[in-house]
């Protein structure tokens, strides 16, 4: 079991978004399309920048809107860097429990309400759906972050990535228990959608070539037995990564809402009340 923490972070009104990739696009074009919104606190599931500036585009976001910002970080912002190093950077601008801006690693439960609790962890296609091993697509990770790079030279890559998903699930699984013990509403933020069925693709992709790195399979065991066991009560999992919008119920109790997402074009997905 990880050691869990527990803050309190009241919040009704919740703006979600994910890839707003603002290498592309000034952060005030983002921060523009955020001010007709009402919430009291901004998700980011992230794809936010790049592995040099992720946590300055954060602290940019932060300063704009006033309001707390909940994040986990995407593949595209470890790009020309490493896990290790943006790790770091991110630590030193955003210590743990301290300030409006929180980084989820999966050992933090923010309770929102009496009723209602948020979690989340980065999350990483962990190479097991659709062909899997037998995929002949290449990904840009490989090549833009440094320990992917190293694990493909020395032809470890698939299974890093299968240690990546099943660390993702270890790292949540103690903060889940507890929150399903506690609360009737467990919101779970994570990058990649932890289910086949929640990842869309442009009709002219090869879904199942695609489908091992587009899906985090080590977590969407986890939230699944979670569901099954806790009947009475709603799991809901925000995401991103494909940029195509989903919303789908794996079991009654378990729903996976993807965000949207357009290159050039960073906006909130949808507003959720709870
Ligand atoms: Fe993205
Ligand atoms: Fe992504």
């Amino acid at each position: 079991m990880h050691l869990v923490t527990t803050q309190y972070l009241p919040a009704k009104r919740l703006l979600f978004c994910s890839d707003l990739h603002l290498d592309w696009r000034p952060t005030e074009q983002f921060l523009a399309t955020l001010q007709p919104h009402d919430y009291d606190l901004l998700l980011i599931a992230g794809d936010i920048g790049l592995g040099k500036d992720v946590h300055e585009k954060l602290a940019e976001i932060l300063a704009g809107i006033g309001k707390p910002i909940v994040s986990v970080l995407g593949n595209h912002d470890f790009y020309g860097s490493s896990f290790e190093k943006v790790n770091e950077r991110m630590l030193k601008r955003f210590p743990l429990g301290n300030g409006w801006m929180i980084r989820l690693d999966g050992s933090q439960v923010l309770q929102l309400s009496s009723s209602a609790a948020l979690i989340g962890v980065d999350g990483w296609g962990d190479g097991i759906a659709g062909y899997g091993l037998s995929s002949s697509a290449v990904m840009q990770d490989w090549i833009d972050i440094r320990e992917l790079r190293k694990a493909r030279r020395e032809e470890k890559l698939f299974a890093y990535l299968r240690h990546l998903g099943c660390r993702s699930a270890q790292q949540l699984e103690s903060a889940l228990t507890l929150t399903l013990k506690n609360f009737e509403q467990v919101l779970v933020l994570t990058h990649v959608p932890p289910f086949p069925e929640a990842c869309l693709f442009a009709a002219d992709h090869d879904r199942d070539n695609l489908l091992p790195f587009y899906c985090n399979t080590a977590l969407g065991h986890l939230l699944r037995q979670a569901a099954d066991h806790h009947p009475c009560q709603q799991i809901t999992v925000l995401c991103g990564h494909t940029h195509h919008s989903a919303g789908c119920d794996i079991v009654p109790n378990l729903r996976v809402l993807v965000a949207a997402a357009e290159y050039g074009h960073p906006q909130p997905s949808r507003l959720l009340k709870i």
